[in-house]
């Protein structure tokens, strides 16, 4: 029997799996943020008080270490709802239940998404709408977090990119995105392992569940199954340039902030990229 291609139910399939939410509520209540995420929080994300989205949020490991550095203004994001009650539940017992956490689809991101700001009533779960409709000017996000890798287990380029445009279209114009990618090319192991990999694919001898040239499908002690796309750099810089962002920086963690051995346990090096809104 031929093997069942990855698809967005696989993705969220395993991260609603119990391994998985043990593994990210965990890190949401143990961990934080990186320091190299507060770095580049710090540099870009500058007004407190503006309206920030982050997609792809799990247990909240990142939104509520935002909502202790003085971000108040928040709304999280994710398609796995056993992580999104876990960050819920996290956060009333931190004294942040006025963060909002909702159900929703990156690829699928109503633009209603952003009169949720304005307060009540608090919507907790979406359904797709069309896509000619957009918010107001004055009710879009001053900046959108996609971190961990979020936006690469979206299987399918196409998808990733309607991610992107998606979350273009909540945000105000000039606002900038953060996201992090593992590097295809970063040492000379990696590139050769690549290599090897593209005569698998020349061949017809990839694992068949894969979709596309660079994905990954694992499984690891302690997490579960990971679907993972490693991009290269021509790749994003096309995918910013294609849903109206502007690529603004990207380097890897390492030289950004010195991490904490857990954090290294918890995520190997990664690339991260800054782009902000444009027209
Ligand atoms: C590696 S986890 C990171 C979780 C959290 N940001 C952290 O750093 O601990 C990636 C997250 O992206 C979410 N995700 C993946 N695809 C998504 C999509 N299409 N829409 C919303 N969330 C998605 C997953 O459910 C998962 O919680």
């Amino acid at each position: 029997m031929a093997a069942k291609k990855i698809t967005p139910a696989t993705v969220r399939a395993d991260f609603n799996d119990p391994a998985a939410v043990i593994h990210y509520a965990r890190a949401a209540h143990f961990m934080g943020l990186w320091a190299s995420e507060r770095v580049l929080i710090g540099r870009y994300f500058t007004d407190l008080t503006a309206p920030l989205l982050e997609a792809g949020c799990g247990a909240g490991r990142a939104t509520l270490g935002l909502w202790d550095a003085g971000y108040k203004n928040l709304t999280a994001f994710d398609f796995a709802a056993e992580l999104i009650d876990q960050a819920r539940s996290l956060a009333t017992t931190r004294g942040a239940a006025a963060i909002r956490f909702l159900h929703a689809d990156a690829t699928k991101l109503p633009p209603e998404i952003c009169h949720l700001m304005d307060d009540k009533p608090r919507i907790s779960s979406f359904k797709s709408t069309t896509d000619n409709c957009h918010p107001l000017d004055d009710k879009r996000f001053g900046g959108a977090l996609f971190l961990f890798n979020g936006l690469m287990q979206i299987p399918r380029r196409a998808r990733r990119r309607a991610a992107l445009r998606h979350i273009h279209r909540v945000c105000a114009l000039g606002a900038p995105l953060l996201i992090t990618t593992h590097d295809r090319e970063q040492n000379q192991v990696e590139r050769a392992l690549w290599r090897l990999e593209a005569l698998r694919w020349e061949r017809g001898e990839q694992d068949p569940r894969l979709l596309e040239f660079g994905d990954r499908y694992f499984d690891e002690a302690g997490v579960g199954r990971t679907f993972m796309h490693l991009p290269d750099r021509a790749e994003i810089l096309a995918d910013f340039a294609s849903t109206g962002w502007t690529h603004t920086f990207d380097a890897l963690r390492k030289t950004i902030a010195p991490e904490a051995r857990a954090v290294r346990d918890f995520s190997d090096e990664c690339r991260f990229w800054v782009a902000h809104r444009g027209p």
